[in-house]
């Protein structure tokens, strides 16, 4: 089967949910930044520098810092390609807001990487390895479509890594001494409730113009949840597993997705 390409004819069914013009954008972002470095800002000299977390941690935290850093470093590259491809002007200025974010947190990961005294040789091989994210986002980086990267990055995976799985990641992050990566995702995931809903607001658009986009998405989200299954394979992260794909079937079902048949 060829893969179909779909899009909102008629754009004015898309609005930003969060009314961001440009000029209230900049001031959102200049607000968060200055929010973040009173955070980091307030953590103990030990802790910035990663004494106070067990070696063993920081041993098995090497492939969570990966789990995040790429996947970012992913997110500034995949939504620059939405940007230059989005069909309309109002979709094209949600993404550019998204690509400053995202900037943003591949920034916040490169530090926590470099304050850990992880050298860059040992960053890639870490996402690499079987078990991480690496396939779902080499995946997107080869997408073109801006609609089927949408879809697929900020509905499916940043709806299902949403709220509920950052919370989690902070806390265990925290629970350990690692109170960068715990300051790190709290701040991450106030960008990322915005990149979700302006993508559910277009799902919601695309399904209300053409209910038979349903099944191209509904494909978008098998193809997209089978890569990350990966993540999950042999019962690994069960807890995790389960939040994510919680938190994403409560925005997905009630726009009349279903849930996927997943191999682990
Ligand atoms: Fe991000
Ligand atoms: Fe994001």
């Amino acid at each position: 089967m060829a893969p179909r390409r779909i899009t909102l004819e008629d754009p004015t069914r898309f609005h930003d949910p969060a009314n961001l013009t440009w000029e209230r954008y900049v001031a959102l972002q200049a607000r968060e930044r200055e929010r973040y470095l009173a955070e980091r800002a307030a953590i103990p000299a030990e802790a910035l520098a990663f004494q106070t977390v067990s070696p063993r941690y920081l041993e098995r935290a090497v492939e969570q810092f990966a789990n995040n850093y790429f996947p970012e470093q992913s997110a500034t590259r995949y939504i620059a390609t939405a940007a230059a491809h989005a069909p309309f002007e109002e979709l094209k200025k949600s993404c550019l807001f998204q690509l400053a974010d995202e900037q943003r947190h591949l920034e916040m990961d490169r530090d926590v990487f470099e304050r850990a005294g992880i050298p860059e040789r040992d960053w890639r091989p870490a996402w690499e390895q079987p078990g991480t994210t690496c396939r779902f986002f080499q995946h997107v980086l080869e997408l073109e479509d801006p609609i089927e990267i949408l879809v697929k990055a900020n509905f499916v995976a940043e709806g299902a890594a949403g709220p509920g799985s950052f919370a989690v990641l902070a806390d265990g992050a925290e629970a350990r001494g690692d109170l960068l990566s715990a300051v790190n995702h709290r701040a991450r995931v106030r960008d990322e409730t915005r990149h979700i809903s302006f993508a559910r607001a277009l799902v919601r658009a695309l399904i209300e113009e053409n209910p038979s986009n349903l099944d191209v998405i509904q494909r978008w989200q098998d193809e997209s949840l089978q890569l990350f299954a990966e993540m999950a394979h042999g019962g690994r992260r069960r807890e995790w597993w389960e939040g994510f794909l919680g938190s994403y079937y409560k925005i997905a079902l009630p726009l009349g997705l279903r849930p996927s048949p997943i191999s682990l």
